[in-house]
């Protein structure tokens, strides 16, 4: 099967083929990221965003389907990221795929943006069923049982911050810019991980809970004592302060995925941390992190073969949980 993947969600728009006829392949990935729209902003501007989604999207298939040697016709389904993210962005994806699917006769597959990062490794490794996920990402930050396609487990998530959102916002109080996680890790390549105590959030207590808003507030306490006034941090010191750790354990095979998933400390520890404990330990490449469309063209072709489409009335989906049945984490920023 070949499926057509669009990817709006955030502040990358994206278009990609894969396939799984022979073996599983990426036919075709482009990305187009905003960064330099937002940049000014110090964050994504949702209303700048879903513009420069719209702008960009046509363009980005047709450069797809051409990167594949490929036409409309060629393809067996198109799938589309239907949520969670912000929701102008998605309404441009949503309207794209429905059109596509409309003129050409094709099925039609609304993707959880989330379900595209946790199958990431199934394109890559081919990871078995079950296995366990850390999703972290800038909006997100969750520890999954992936039991199958549609079926996620949720063991843990932040009670605040997204791993990324600490990332991000840690940068900005350290003057590093925007986004936060690539700039912390150049950064911290250069530190000293023991300058500096800082708080190892929820560490000793029971459950897989998360949370960040505590070493952010212990961060942000430090860059005032040592730069009072707003008077800007020395080099050296704003590289002590950007080391950031994390473990978790369980499961056979370990996955992480998601932006923060590329960096090199976490994967490292991870690494470890798996191998430890006698598990497989599966992290896609790096611009299968980040946000990307061959991820939803994926899960798109995993539902397809199920037989899980959409009709053309799918409403987009701000909010879109990939375990609905968990609670609600209280005071948690994050849109699932
Ligand atoms: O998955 P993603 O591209 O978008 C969302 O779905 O949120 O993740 C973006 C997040 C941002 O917060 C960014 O700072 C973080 O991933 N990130 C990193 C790294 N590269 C991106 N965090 C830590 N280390 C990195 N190397
Ligand atoms: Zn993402």
């Amino acid at each position: 099967m070949i499926v057509l993947g669009i990817e709006t969600s955030c502040d990358e728009t994206a278009a990609a083929v894969v396939t799984d006829s022979g073996q599983r392949r990426i036919l075709a990935d482009r990305v187009l990221s905003q960064l330099d729209k937002h940049r000014p902003y110090g964050g994504v501007v949702p209303e700048i965003a879903a513009r420069a989604h719209l702008e960009a999207l046509d363009g980005l298939i047709i450069d797809a389907l051409a990167e594949a040697g490929l036409g409309f016709a060629d393809l067996d389904a198109v799938a589309f990221t239907g949520g969670p993210g912000l929701i102008g962005g998605v309404i441009v994806g949503t309207m794209a795929a429905k059109a596509i699917a409309l003129v050409h006769h094709l099925p039609l597959v609304a993707v959880n943006h989330l379900e595209g990062h946790a199958l990431t490794a199934r394109l890559t490794d081919n990871v078995a069923f079950p296995y366990l996920l850390l999703l972290v990402s800038g909006g997100h930050c969750q520890l999954l049982i992936v039991e199958g396609v549609g079926r996620y487990v949720r063991l843990g998530t932040t009670i605040d911050d997204a791993a990324g959102e600490a990332f991000d916002k840690s940068a900005k109080l350290l003057g590093l810019g925007y986004p936060g996680g690539p700039l912390i890790e150049k950064a911290a390549g250069a530190g000293d991980p023991k300058r500096f105590d800082l708080p190892r959030p929820m560490k000793g207590r029971a459950g897989c809970d998360m949370s960040f808003s505590g070493l952010k507030t212990a961060l942000r306490q430090a860059v005032e004592r040592l730069a009072p006034n707003g008077a800007a941090l020395a080099p050296r010191d704003a590289a002590d302060l950007a080391l950031f750790r994390s473990r978790h354990a369980g499961g056979e095979t370990l996955v992480v995925a998601g932006g923060v998933a590329a960096n090199a400390a976490l994967r490292q520890r991870l690494a470890a941390l798996a191998a430890a404990s006698g598990m497989a330990f599966v992290a896609p490449p790096l611009a299968l992190c980040t946000d990307n469309a061959a991820m939803i063209a994926w899960a798109g072709l995993e539902r397809l073969r199920l037989g899980l489409t959409d009709d053309l009335d799918f409403a987009p989906r701000p909010r879109w949980p990939l375990d609905p049945a968990a609670a609600p984490a209280i005071g948690a920023g994050v849109k699932a």
